[in-house]
């Protein structure tokens, strides 16, 4: 018998925001269970033009000739390849629907990503969180964010953080229940994200690989996981109590900083910034340097868009210096030196594509 007129038996509609981590996770204690060697902590971002959407129905494979699961994936309407990280998000929740067991089932999931092409920012934090609250919905399975933290781990490390709003802490600790939380919601501090994204170089080397990598060969990730890392979470936490934007800025800018350190540090080695992140740094050092205090922080994640944090009543100045600086707005009638210089050594060719703006997010949704 074949699967034609089958029937849908569940299906749900779910949207997953990105993040962006202040404390990275670099390096995994194991490989199967994704569990983390450092805690890491980001921010949730709102969904307004960065998102994935998750469409998912399930119906009974009753092709007696093909008694397996099936899932069909396509991605941005592409059909695209089942990885064994997909196949155990799934299976976990097989095994959790006691009444699925005896049974196989056809998954039929369209995921789309809302950013442009160009961006580089086809993140799985937004697909796992997305896929898993779909499944958590279409199945009823009814399970905690924690829970589905866990899951969505098994997906990919950083989406266990995109199941929370707000700012997100991912602890070491915990083995097969390792999972994220949430520290604060997304009101408790007003902070602004503003994303730089510039010209990508071809491929680079994919997170997962580059972890295990510099696990391997990096003499710098064991200091950084033992010295680096503890203080930079005791750190940027006394600054999240004081609200203490010049405590935080830093924090963000080292641990970026001592992160992209180890991907050098890496052999071979590993460089996700480009000219033009270097001069994001230089844009932001600028800024902070002539506002005698730091006001605006940047961090990278693997790849070479820049993330510029703020606080929200400092978003229209650092727009601006962004704009005049990298986009040429509002660039007539510049008379501060500074921002005269930079202009300059920009490079003319302009690789910089675009930036979009970000306010802290509630995590994800579902539609239907
Ligand atoms: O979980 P992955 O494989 O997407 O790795 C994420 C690694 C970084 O983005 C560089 C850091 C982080 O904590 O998100």
């Amino acid at each position: 018998m074949n699967n034609k007129n089958n029937k849908i038996l569940y299906s749900a509609k779910s949207k997953g925001p990105i993040n962006i981590a202040l404390i990275k996770y670099w390096g995994k204690e194991n490989e199967n269970l994704i569990t983390p060697l450092n805690n890491s902590i980001s921010l949730t971002l709102d969904m307004n033009n960065f998102y994935t959407e998750t469409n998912i129905e399930i119906l009974l494979n009753n092709d007696k000739n093909n008694q397996k699961d099936i899932i069909n994936l396509s991605i941005n309407d592409i059909p695209s390849k089942i990885t064994p990280r997909i196949i155990q998000v799934i299976n976990k929740f097989k095994e959790l629907k006691q009444d699925m067991q005896n049974d196989f089932y056809i998954f039929n999931i369209k995921s789309k990503n809302t950013f442009p092409i160009a961006s580089g920012c086809a993140s799985s934090a937004s697909s796992m969180s997305s896929l898993v609250i779909c499944l958590n919905k279409a199945l009823q399975t009814h399970l905690s964010n924690t829970i589905l933290s866990r899951i969505a781990r098994l997906g990919s490390g950083s989406a266990c953080r995109s199941i929370f709003g707000g700012i997100v802490e991912w602890e070491k600790e915990g083995n097969e229940n390792s999972c994220a939380h949430q520290l604060y919601d997304e009101n408790y501090w007003k902070l602004n994200v503003m994303l730089i994204i510039v010209n990508q170089k071809e491929k680079e080397i994919s997170s997962s690989n580059g972890m295990k990598l510099s696990k391997e060969t990096s003499d710098f990730l064991s200091y950084r996981i033992n010295n680096i890392v503890p203080k930079h979470i005791k750190e940027i936490k006394e600054s999240f109590i004081e609200k203490n934007f010049e405590k935080l800025g830093k924090i963000i800018m080292k641990d970026s900083n001592n992160f992209h350190s180890v991907c050098r540090d890496t052999f071979p080695t590993i460089n996700y910034l480009t000219e033009e992140s270097e001069f994001i740094i230089k844009i932001v050092d600028e800024i902070n340097k002539n506002e005698k205090k730091i006001i605006c922080a940047y961090t990278f994640d693997a790849g070479a868009n820049g993330f510029i944090i703020f606080e929200e009543n400092n978003k229209e100045k650092i727009e601006n210096y962004f704009d005049k600086i990298i986009f040429n707005k509002n660039n007539e009638n510049i008379k501060e030196e500074w921002i005269i210089n930079l202009i300059n050594k920009k490079n003319k060719e302009g690789k910089f594509i675009n930036k979009v703006l970000f306010n802290l997010g509630k995590g994800p949704e579902i539609i239907e």
